[in-house]
Order: C-alpha cells, then structure tokens, then sequence
C-alpha cells in the first residue's frame, strides 16, 4: 500500500485538466445494460470505482475494452443479475446496477451495502421507486432481491429528500417501463443531467431535464448510446480550493464553471479572485502591497442538493477555512457523520469545533498548520488532507490513500506539474 507525502508550503502555478466526473460515469456505465448492442462511453475516468463497476459489468456478462478515454461496452449477452457482497462493500454505487437489471432481466440480486465512514445511507428509496413500477423486493442473506411482477409500468414517486443515485436508478429502471413515470422531488446534480441525455439517446424521452420533476416514457426497445462523461466538478473545485490554500494562481481547464457556481460565490467571498470561460477557471491568491500572500477571509457554508453548496467539497472547504482570518461556521446537511476528517486536521494544528452537525472552524495563521502524518477515512476527507498538507509548512504524510484513488485520476502527477512537492512513496 502506499502513502503521500507533501512537503507544503509552494505555491500552485500552471494548469491542470480535470478528468471525467466519477458520479457521471458510474450511472452512465450502469446504464450500458439497458440495451443490448456495444455502447461507447467518452471521457471515462480511470478510477479504482470505474474499475469496480466495469467488473461488475463483467460479472453480468456484458465486455468492454478501453482506448484512452473511450470505454466500448458491449452487453448484447447478459448471463447474470447479481452483484456480490465483495463488490458493493467497495463501492456503494454498485447499486446502480438493480435499476438496469429489473428493466433488462426482470430480476436482480444486489448486495444491501452497509454503512459506510460518512452516514448509514440507506436505500430505502431506490426500493420504494422500483415498488411504483411494480417491482416486489425482500431482503434475504443480506442481500436486495427484486423482481418485476409482470411487467414494469409507469407509476409516480415522491422522494422524501433529493436523492442523486435514487433519481438516476428509478429513472433507469423507467426507461423500459411501459407508460409514463413521474420522478417527483427528484436530484437535479449535472450528473443525473448527463444520465438523462445518454437515456435519450438510447431513446427514451424524458422531459423535465434539470428540474426536480422528471417524466420519462419507457421504451420496449432501446438502442445502444454514444456519449461523453461530463467533466467532474467536485475534482475542479477540489483543485480550485487547493490553490485557495496553498496560494499562487491556478487555471483548471476542460470543466464546466457553471456547475461550480455555489463553490466560485464562495471562494470570492473569501477573497479569491476567480476569473471563468466556457471550458475553464482561474483562480487568483490575494497578495499584499510586497506581493506576499494575504490569509482569506473567514466564510461561512452549508451543504445542499445541488445547486447548493455540495457535501463533497465540504471537507476541502474546511481545510482551507482552517487557515483564514476569521471563524467559519460550516452545517453538512446531507450526510450525518461526514467529519471524520476534522481529527486529521487537528493534527496539522487546525483548530475546529464540532456541535452536532456543524463545524466551528477558527482561522490559524499559516505558520501554525504544520504538517503531520495523518489517516485518509474516505475519499473527500483524504482530498481535504491533501489541501491541508499543500498549505502546511513541512512535511504531511497521508496513508490509506486508497480512498483518494477511488474518485481522483492522477492527483499526485497532476499537482507535481503545477508546483506541488508531492508523492507517491510505498507504507513502511
Ligand atoms: N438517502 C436515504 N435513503 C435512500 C437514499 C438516500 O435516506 O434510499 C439519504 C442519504 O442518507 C443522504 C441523502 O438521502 O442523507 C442524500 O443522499 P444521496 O442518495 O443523494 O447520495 P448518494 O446518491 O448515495 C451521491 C454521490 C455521493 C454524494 C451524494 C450527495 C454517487 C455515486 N455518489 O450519493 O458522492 O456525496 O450523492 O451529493 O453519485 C463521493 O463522490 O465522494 C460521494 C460520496
């Protein structure tokens, strides 16, 4: 296994290219089993998490092969419907794969995912969606078991909260159902987008597209899709928060700037000066009158549905609140445990109180965060250490980064080309 270790303190300068969004390409992949034929997926990350859901793909019988980018996926033969424990308690997303397989084989095993580092996340939704369409499902050794009564037919549902992965699996499910189903309360991430326009193309309409309200007409026959992964938003603001820590003026191209716009109002509120293209933002440190680098100002967030502020970003967020000039209140609304990452932080000398689900975070002057070796609990809460230890003076090393391999493409190489002094070195 190995570990980073960052030597902090040097500012970021230059460009870095954002890869295709992980959440995106999740669903899309999913999604392939829809419809018999070879699908072509562009700007496909290369994940530990893509990995997974590619051998889940593999163990229903689809096969794929990649070119770069470009993933082929051909599932013209399905040979089964079960995704095992070993699998989904990797990877909770591995849940995407019930709606497809109800709408292609009227049955589906999946592994009930436990709970995980940041909440219980239970997926009580995504059951009371495929209920509507007429799916019976029971619980037996630990697995989901589901199976389609008859036929699927168009039914309405009301999620209690936005739920992304519930959204986009009922809407998968609702493609080969016959009639119309209403998605009422449904998430309106870039992501659920993305999901909707590779449905179209495969020849399901869906209307509502960017709404909380989805209506999707099934179709008894879909056709194979050709589509591009949306760019992912949570490593461009990952990047953008980065070089708010560790100072220095930073472009991030091939992402989609209005997909960022809670985290952009943020980051200028604070101080920075965020400069945005079609494709691409730049991000500007304040410096004083000498040219050295001024701390940001205290703000405050509270993570929401998108287009608020997201929860997957809140963890770097406070990294970078740990050294401004003020204190900062941040509420995670979403998920009820996702602050495993502020005892890291402490470590590195950041000082934050936690009550209940909001964190008070108190600004230390940049000589006071000093690096340490700390622990990666999930994916996000390693990329706020990554930005703590980017900001720290001396040397952080983060172990188990395992966790960041499963949502970022190349994050060492990426940040070594624009001034980080960062690498991959194996555990002792
Ligand atoms: N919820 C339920 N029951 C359900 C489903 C959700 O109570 O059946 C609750 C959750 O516990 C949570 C809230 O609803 O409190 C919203 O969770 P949501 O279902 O939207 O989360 P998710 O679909 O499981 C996706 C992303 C997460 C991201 C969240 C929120 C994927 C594969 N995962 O998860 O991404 O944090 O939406 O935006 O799309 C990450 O990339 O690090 C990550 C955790």
């Amino acid at each position: 296994m190995d570990k980073l270790r960052i030597h902090g303190g040097r500012p970021l300068n230059g460009s870095i290219a954002v890869s295709g969004a992980k959440n995106a390409a999740l669903p899309l992949l999913a999604a392939t089993l829809l419809a018999p034929g070879t699908h072509t997926l562009r700007n496909v990350p290369d994940l530990r998490d893509t990995r997974t859901m590619l051998k889940l793909l593999q163990i229903m019988g689809a096969a794929w092969e990649r070119d770069g980018g470009t993933v082929r996926v051909d599932s013209s033969r399905l040979t089964g419907a079960e995704a095992p424990y070993d699998l989904v308690k990797t990877m909770r997303a591995s849940v995407l794969v019930l709606g497809p397989l109800l709408a292609r084989a009227g049955q589906a095993r999946v592994s009930l995912p436990g709970g995980c580092a940041i909440g219980a996340r239970p997926i009580d939704y995504h059951l009371k969606g495929f209920e509507a369409l007429g799916v019976v499902t029971e619980m037996a050794g630990g697995y989901v078991e589901a199976r389609v009564q008859g036929e699927l037919r168009g039914g309405t549902i009301c999620f209690d909260i936005p739920s992304v992965t519930a959204t986009e699996n009922v809407l998968m499910a609702a493609a080969r159902a016959k009639g119309k189903t209403v998605i009422q309360n449904a998430a309106k991430e870039p992501e659920v987008g993305n999901l909707i326009d590779m449905l179209e193309a495969m020849g399901v309409r869906i209307e509502g597209k960017d709404s909380d309200c989805l209506t999707v007409t099934g179709a008894a026959e879909l056709r194979p899709a050709e589509i591009s992964i949306i760019p992912d938003r949570i490593e461009a603001g990952t990047y953008l928060i980065a070089a708010g820590a560790a100072g220095g003026s930073l472009e991030v191209t091939n992402c989609d700037p209005s997909h960022l716009t809670a985290l952009i109002e943020k980051l200028r509120a604070a101080g920075m000066q965020i400069e945005t293209q079609a494709d691409r933002c730049t991000a500007f440190c304040p410096v004083n009158s000498e040219g050295q680098p001024c701390p940001l100002r205290a703000v405050n967030i509270t993570t929401m549905p998108y287009p608020g502020f997201p929860t997957d970003l809140q963890a770097q967020f406070m990294a970078l609140m740990s050294r401004s000039s003020g204190v900062s209140i941040i509420h995670e609304t979403i998920f009820e445990n996702r602050f495993m990452h502020v005892a890291e932080l402490r470590r590195l000398g950041a000082e934050i109180a936690i009550d209940g689900g909001s964190a008070v975070v108190t600004g230390i002057p940049h000589e006071r965060l000093v690096g340490a070796p700390v622990m990666a609990t999930d994916l996000r809460a390693s990329a706020s250490l990554v930005v703590a230890g980017l900001a720290a003076s001396g040397t952080t090393e983060i172990s188990r980064i395992y966790h960041l391999e499963r949502g970022y493409e190349r994050m060492a190489e990426k940040l070594r080309k624009v001034g980080a002094a960062i690498e991959q070195v194996p555990e002792d």
